[in-house]
């Protein structure tokens, strides 16, 4: 798989004129969905590397990132003039930035890309590292294609357009990739005041985010091994936000990722000998920041369902990525049922629900 240059911004008006003249092109097209288009466009709007670009703007949020959508972009493209040497410019969040991808992917076999995230979630996580797609039949990014943008830009004067929830979405995933590096990057991160931001020391965490995540990439783009610790805290994540979605009392990607950390943190430590202390101190983290998201036993059941339907599985297993330490990584773990429903006594427990 081809690289993908990961750009911390700092002047993005200079390295968007840069990116974009790096990718030589006959038309250039900018894809937005409506709040992007309103909050994140006006940001770009003057630069005039921008100046001639065509805009598709689509509906917000992931009830959006489907097949129609997908369509409504390609007939837009086409009736635009784009040809395989046109060049899209992906601008929002990570539905934008995965159905943008794909879009890009396939029409007319691929043409190239560029990210410019605007939520932390985008910025850490889904605009980095070649993942592309779209929901389908019901299930999360169901079809898609590993294909890399030519360069993802990220610049953190966006952060500044997001809400407190929409920030500690995206920092979940920092806070995974913190697990799954260093002590010292783990313990900046628990140590983060989420009420109070400063903004300049989170542009500098967020440059050590995306260098774990880019680090892991490069060593294995099709997740064929290594990349599978990406996955931490998505297994149990993955089936509170299906029960959440199925119970109509939907949370942002983020929020179940924190919670599914603390699920898994148990297991690593019961299992694996993960340090009680560093547990401890991130799940301490987790409940001041994100709550708790409240089930009883009753719905075990129904997350378990949910967890061996997750498509990290091989079958009938459920598949788990855990820690031994702080960047002592062990992927495809599997728990039985009674191991997985003590974990979500633990949960409750824990999170006091
Ligand atoms: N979101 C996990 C990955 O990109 O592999």
């Amino acid at each position: 798989m081809q690289e993908q240059e990961i750009i911390i911004s700092r002047h993005l008006e200079e390295s968007l004129a840069k990116a974009t003249g790096n990718c030589p092109h006959d038309k250039l097209f900018v894809l937005t969905d409506r709040t992007t288009q309103e909050k994140c466009w006006p940001l770009v709007a003057e630069f005039p590397c921008m100046a001639d670009a065509t805009h598709i703007v689509i509906g917000p949020t992931d009830e959006h990132k489907n097949l129609e959508t997908l369509s409504a972009v390609w007939t837009e493209l086409g009736r635009q003039g784009a040809t395989r040497h046109s060049l899209l410019v992906n601008l929002g969040g990570g539905m934008v930035t995965d159905l943008g991808g794909f879009a890009a992917a396939t029409f007319k076999r691929g043409i190239r890309y560029i990210n410019i995230p605007t939520t932390l979630l985008s910025m850490v996580d889904a605009a980095v590292g070649g993942k592309t797609g779209i929901n389908f039949n019901g299930l999360k990014n169901e079809i898609g294609a590993f294909c890399p943008a030519a360069a993802v830009l990220i610049n953190t004067e966006f952060l500044r357009t997001l809400d407190r929830e929409n920030i500690c979405s995206g920092y979940a995933e920092m806070l995974k990739h913190g697990l799954i590096s260093t002590e010292k990057h783990w313990a900046e991160l628990v140590g983060f005041d989420l009420e109070t931001i400063d903004y300049h020391r989170l542009q500098d965490m967020v440059g050590q985010s995306v260098a774990v995540k880019e680090n892991i990439v490069a060593k294995d783009p099709r997740e064929q091994g290594i990349r599978k610790a990406l996955n931490l805290g998505h297994t149990a994540g993955h089936a509170i936000e299906s029960l959440a979605l199925q119970e109509g009392r939907t949370v942002l990607h983020g929020y179940a990722v924190a919670w599914g950390l603390v699920c898994e943190l148990y297991l690593s430590c019961v299992r694996e000998g993960f340090p009680k202390d560093k547990m401890r101190q991130t799940v301490n983290f987790i409940k001041e920041n994100y709550g708790t998201f409240a089930f009883d036993c009753k719905a075990y059941e129904t997350l378990y369902q949910f967890m061996t339907h997750d498509k990290k599985n091989t079958a009938g297993h459920v598949n788990f990525t855990l820690l031994c330490d702080v960047g002592d990584i062990l992927i495809d773990q599997t728990a039985g049922k009674e191991e997985i429903f003590n974990m979500l006594d633990f949960y409750r427990e824990t999170m006091g629900c």
